[in-house]
């Protein structure tokens, strides 16, 4: 072993559900979600937004008509565009109201997004001052860009990233162009959670779906933690969870 490794950080291993279908994946971290609520009496969770939590907010809202109130959460959403405020349906804020917040009994203003609107910088330090005064995040809802991105931290960021104003990768502005309407822009910067802030969750919950994630699934856990891959840092969390389909983690068992 070079001495360089033996010094180097505590590597983990995540916890892996791999599961038939997409349906079955909302499923079951949904069941997480709803388990953690249960046994937190002030939960505060971290939010992903994009295709893959879709079902999951589905399950969320179907268990709060059947009687789950989201009254004590506090909820941080990981990223937003830059320029876009809750009024934009392109923003992350809105797809959040739409799909999660309006269909739930969260408390008005806890539910977070940061603010597109304002100045980058103080957006940021704010909403880490937010969390910290939350107590911090008990659970990290996470999906994966087939960059291997993470919130919006693109290849290259550093491990010890804090929330801050951010370049968007092309890939990733052409991967969500859909959401825009056609001849609009996609934004090119966001502010996100950095993987630093991310690290400091105590639970985290990476969910992937399809086989467009396969290569980047397997980039994050099969080689040591490099910022290229910006999901290979949850191996110096302890406790990761990945929730998978067969399609998104069928590179898992191959080197
Ligand atoms: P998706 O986005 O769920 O829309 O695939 C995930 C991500 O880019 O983090």
């Amino acid at each position: 072993m070079s001495p360089a490794a033996a010094t180097g950080p505590t590597l983990h291993r995540p916890a892996l559900v791999v599961l038939d279908s997409p349906e079955a994946v909302a499923t079951a971290v949904a069941a997480r979600l709803l388990r953690h609520l249960a046994t937190e009496p002030r939960p505060v969770l971290g939010l992903a937004t994009g295709r893959t939590p879709l079902a999951v907010y589905d399950r969320l809202a179907a268990a709060h008509g059947t009687g789950t109130s989201f009254a004590a959460v506090q909820s941080f959403n990981l990223d937003e565009y830059v320029g876009l405020g809750a009024s934009d349906p392109a923003s992350f804020a809105h797809y959040m109201q739409r799909h999660f917040f309006d269909r739930v009994d969260i408390a008005a203003g806890q539910g977070r997004v940061p603010d597109g609107t304002g100045d980058p910088a103080t957006v940021a330090r704010d909403y880490e001052a937010a969390i910290a005064k939350a107590g911090g995040i008990g659970l990290q809802l996470l999906g994966i860009g087939t960059n291997g991105h993470i919130g919006f931290n693109e290849p290259g960021s550093a491990f010890d990233s804090r929330t801050r104003l951010v370049t968007l990768a092309e890939s990733t502005r052409q991967a969500n162009a859909p959401d825009f309407p056609r001849g609009t822009e996609v934004p090119r910067e966001a502010i996100t959670m950095g993987i630093g802030t991310i690290l400091e969750a105590r639970q985290i919950l990476l969910v992937a779906t399809g086989a467009a994630k396969a290569e980047a699934l397997h980039a994050a856990f099969h080689a040591a933690p490099d910022p290229d891959c910006p999901a290979s840092a949850l191996q110096l969390h302890p406790r990761v969870e990945v929730i998978c389909d067969c399609a998104a983690g069928r590179r898992l068992w191959s080197a």
